[in-house]
């Protein structure tokens, strides 16, 4: 049965906490797009393909066509930073693209000014911009609340979504103060400082049923209060951390070499980058929110405890190091222990010379026309079916993610069969298989 999903009608605005070099080259991209000047390549929502029904039908419709999402020419783009820098400032500070793409889209740019943070250093040692809001918790959660109203009004928006671009914040756990939304709120008025920067945010915007994805590895909607709260006001959530680099290449490598029941007794993973971000995850509070997002996956996917023989004495290292003259083309080596039949050992190496905003930026858009469409369509809480853009998928509290990114990509596309009443496809096809055997 089709899902009554409210049209896409009007503008959307897109409003990113953190104005870096993810968030300047996703909104320069859909510019670039927008005047026909570049492709929207990376983006499922822009290039991929569905298949429909039976193979036999060969129906295969572009995504775009097939469920309703905001058109890229009914974005508007806003947002907030530590750093006053207007988009295309802060696009030619972080230098992923090219001065002569960025000249071509300036004016569109340079009209996006940041509006001020709200921002704890404590969470980012390492960042000193001083374009930030004063007040207790309280007041810049009221704050954040009104800047989005504001946006939305001058805009002339229909409907807003958040996606958290800002740095990775320091490691922290759920506490007590985050069990519940009214321990939640008594903890604002308190201004009590386990509340993170991020979870700011997100609580502003779900209090005004404005759906939230968040791109970095903190916690922030993955905590009790806020998924009371995302199911309170009907809004959907996601995160965390975009599936970028070299753990996009896990989640494709992993699940092919268990599926071969191949062996694994180490995976040693290093990267250096140079960007603001490297800069951040330089401290090592805040590397520790990133290995613990990046650490998980090869745990979910293999699944050592069932797997004793393969994988259960598997060692996994992971290293990060700021490395200023790649700037944001982060490379990354791999090197993977294998061992195949009889127990005889084999090696794989990687060496992906990537750009991380250029993996990062057409996660960040499908996500918001996603998140989107998920609040047309009534659904509020946690979106499993977009754990394919997440390195660290958020689930019901005690319920594993799945990390394996071929059945993330078959959930997600179900989801959207479903949603639009199409068959849900199990690729068994025995049915119709059968049938055609029988004309021969
Ligand atoms: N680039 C990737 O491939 C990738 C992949 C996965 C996750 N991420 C995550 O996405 C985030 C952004 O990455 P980036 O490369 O754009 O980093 P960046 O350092 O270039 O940009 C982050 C921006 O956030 C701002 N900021 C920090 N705290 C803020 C706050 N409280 N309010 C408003 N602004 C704030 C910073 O001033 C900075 O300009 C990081 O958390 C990163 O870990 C990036």
């Amino acid at each position: 049965m089709k899902t009554n999903i409210q049209p896409a009608k009007g503008k959307l605005g897109i409003l990113i906490p953190g104005l870096g070099a993810v968030a300047t080259t996703l909104i320069a991209g859909v510019e670039a797009v927008k005047k026909g000047i570049s492709q929207p390549i990376g983006s499922l929502t822009q290039m991929g393909h569905i298949r429909l029904g039976k193979r036999t039908e060969n129906r295969y419709p572009k995504i775009k066509d097939f469920v309703p999402l905001a058109d890229l020419n009914d974005i508007v783009f806003g947002g907030w930073d530590v750093y006053e820098d207007n988009v295309y400032e802060a696009a030619m500070h972080a230098k992923v693209l090219e001065p002569g793409l960025l000249a071509a889209i300036k004016p569109e740019l340079e009209k996006i000014k940041p509006m001020k943070a709200a921002f704890d250093k404590n969470y980012a040692k390492n960042l000193d911009g001083s374009h930030v809001k004063q007040g207790t918790r309280q007041q810049l959660a009221d704050a954040v609340m009104e800047d989005i109203e504001n946006f939305k009004a001058q805009n002339g928006c229909d409907r807003i979504v958040l996606v958290w671009c800002g740095s990775t914040e320091i490691y922290y756990e759920a506490s007590a103060i985050h069990q519940s939304l009214a321990a939640f709120e008594q903890a604002l008025a308190n201004d009590d400082k386990l509340i993170s920067p991020s979870m700011i945010y997100a609580y502003a915007a779900l209090k005004l049923g404005v759906p939230f994805a968040n791109g970095a590895p903190n916690l922030t909607v993955d905590i009790p209060a806020l998924i009371e709260l995302s199911k309170l006001t009907n809004t959907p959530i996601a995160g965390k951390d975009f599936k970028t680099g070299q753990t996009l290449m896990k989640t494709i490598l992993a699940p092919g070499l268990a599926a071969r029941s191949l062996g694994i007794s180490g995976w040693f993973s290093t990267n250096i980058l140079g960007n603001r971000d490297g800069l951040v995850l330089d401290d090592p509070d805040n590397f520790k929110t990133k290995e613990v997002s990046k650490l998980g996956v090869l745990e979910d996917i293999l699944r050592p405890e069932d797997n004793q023989e393969l994988y259960g004495e598997i060692f996994h290292k992971i290293r990060i190091n700021y490395y200023p003259p790649h700037g944001d083309n982060k490379e990354s080596w791999d090197n993977i222990d294998i061992f195949g039949w009889l127990g005889y050992k084999m090696q794989i190496k990687i060496n992906f010379l990537c750009r991380d905003s250029i993996l990062a930026a057409p996660i960040a858009l499908d996500l918001a026309l996603f998140i989107d469409l998920a609040k047309r369509a009534e659904m509020s809480g946690i979106q499993e079916w977009l754990s394919f853009y997440l390195k660290s998928p958020q689930t019901l509290p005690g319920l594993r993610p799945e990390n394996d990114i071929f059945k993330q990509l078959m959930k997600l596309q179900n989801t959207l069969r479903h949603l639009m009443g199409e068959d849900l496809i199990t690729h068994l096809g025995l049915d119709y298989y059968q049938d055609l055997v029988e004309v021969l």
